[in-house]
């Protein structure tokens, strides 16, 4: 008798672990996995791993204020506001050197408030920080892919070090079939799985750069280099859309590197002479006082998110005779961890100035996304960009 109780009893502590196992694999698989699967490499914290993240919102646009705020208490992230300018405030003689006059409006007060969130990395001496404009979107596993990512970060540097020390590449001998593209970007790059996996500490994107474009809208591709790879690949990545999804609006061609690489693949790498956008960033104490310099100081002849693409392609020094300093080092991602997001109410940059193109509720490249998912919290998680539609 007393066994027989024992025995359903058993039993019934059996099922309920089995239960409770079942429906914590399922909430982790979900929600949960992208925080804890980080916690140990220093990015599961409020700020990401950098040791500040700063918003850029101008005071007027409080709708985005609102957005911005539910999605950083459901993931967790705190961080501080830097105001929006309006650029009637500017006075003529705050502008460097340049044509800032045929710079539209939108574009000069944009310009603005990134400098300050830049001074404000200077003033306060921060080793990191991380630079979010106010109407974007991630996925729900955005540690997870940070995680991915400050491994690549920490790596890329000496990789592209090591290529450069070694150029000019091998020139092909004449005889030689030239190799198809596919197969020139898989020798022009290393999977993720073959880079050091420690965390140095305190830093898990490491120091060794100057800018981490993590919010783009299409990023050019380096030359390829299959003698001394300057590419890591992350494969089976099921963060990533399929390569149809993979345009930065509606009607866009393809992005470049989406037909290079087998699907789900995410590709980490030095920005080329082309970086659109600037949704979210990265930047170094060095890689700050650089950007201030430049662009607060020297020249503004276009918007910020043009004048940094050029300035990591190189292009700054050709034109103004840089001759202080190597090109910044600047790493990016495709496709890119955060994206702008275009709300019911029509969305649309009033400080960026992108608004228009391809307009959707949404945002592209971010299948599970935080964004989407303010509303539909207690729903489930919806994706996106389902790889069949
Ligand atoms: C998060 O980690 C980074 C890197 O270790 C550190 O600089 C920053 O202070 C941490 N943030 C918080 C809120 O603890
Ligand atoms: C800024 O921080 C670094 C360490 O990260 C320190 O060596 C340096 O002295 C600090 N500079 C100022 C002005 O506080
Ligand atoms: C970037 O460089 C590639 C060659 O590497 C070239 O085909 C392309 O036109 C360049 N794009 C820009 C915007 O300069």
């Amino acid at each position: 008798m007393l066994l027989q109780i024992h025995g359903r009893f058993f039993l019934a502590a059996i099922l309920c672990l089995v239960t409770l196992f079942f429906i914590f694999s399922l909430y982790d698989s979900r929600l949960g996995s992208s925080s804890r699967l980080a916690a140990s490499d220093g990015i599961a914290n409020k700020t990401l791993g950098f040791e500040k993240i700063f918003v850029i919102n101008a005071p007027w646009r409080t709708d985005r204020k609102d957005a911005m705020s539910l999605m950083a208490s459901f993931h967790d992230i705190s961080f501080d506001w830097v105001d929006g300018i309006d650029p009637e405030q500017i006075k003529e003689t705050a502008y460097p050197p340049g044509n800032h006059r045929e710079v539209n409006q939108g574009a000069r007060g944009c310009w603005r408030a990134h400098m300050n969130a830049l001074r404000e990395v200077i003033t306060q001496n921060l080793s990191t920080a991380l630079i979010f404009e106010d109407d974007i979107d991630w996925d729900i596993r955005l540690r997870t892919q940070l995680s991915s990512f400050a491994r690549a970060a920490r790596t890329l540097p000496s990789l592209i070090q090591q290529s450069s020390s070694h150029s000019p590449q091998h020139p092909p001998t004449s005889k030689a079939k030239p190799p198809n593209p596919t197969d020139l970007a898989q020798r022009s790059s290393i999977p993720l799985t073959s880079t050091p996996h420690s965390t140095p500490s305190p830093d898990p994107y490491g120091r060794d750069w100057d800018i981490l474009y993590l919010g783009h809208c299409g990023a050019s591709l380096p030359p390829p280099s299959p003698f001394h790879p300057t590419r890591i690949t992350h494969t089976d990545d099921p963060t990533v859309p399929v390569p149809k999804h993979l345009r930065f609006r509606s009607g866009a061609s393809q992005d470049a590197f989406a037909t290079l690489y087998p699907p789900h693949t995410r590709l980490y790498h030095r920005t080329a002479n082309s970086t659109l956008c600037l949704h979210a960033y990265a930047v170094t104490q060095r890689g700050a006082r650089k950007l201030l310099y430049h662009f607060g100081m020297r020249d503004f002849s276009q918007g910020f998110d043009f004048a940094v693409s050029d300035y990591c392609g190189g292009d700054l020094r050709r034109r103004i005779g840089e001759r202080e300093g190597e090109k910044p080092v600047c790493l990016t991602v495709q496709p890119p961890l955060v994206s702008q997001y275009w709300s019911e109410s029509g969305g649309g940059g009033d400080i960026t100035g992108t608004g228009g193109a391809g307009r959707m509720v949404g945002s592209r490249y971010v299948r599970w996304s935080a964004r989407a998912g303010l509303g539909r919290r207690w729903s489930g998680v919806g994706d996106q960009w389902p790889d069949d539609e």
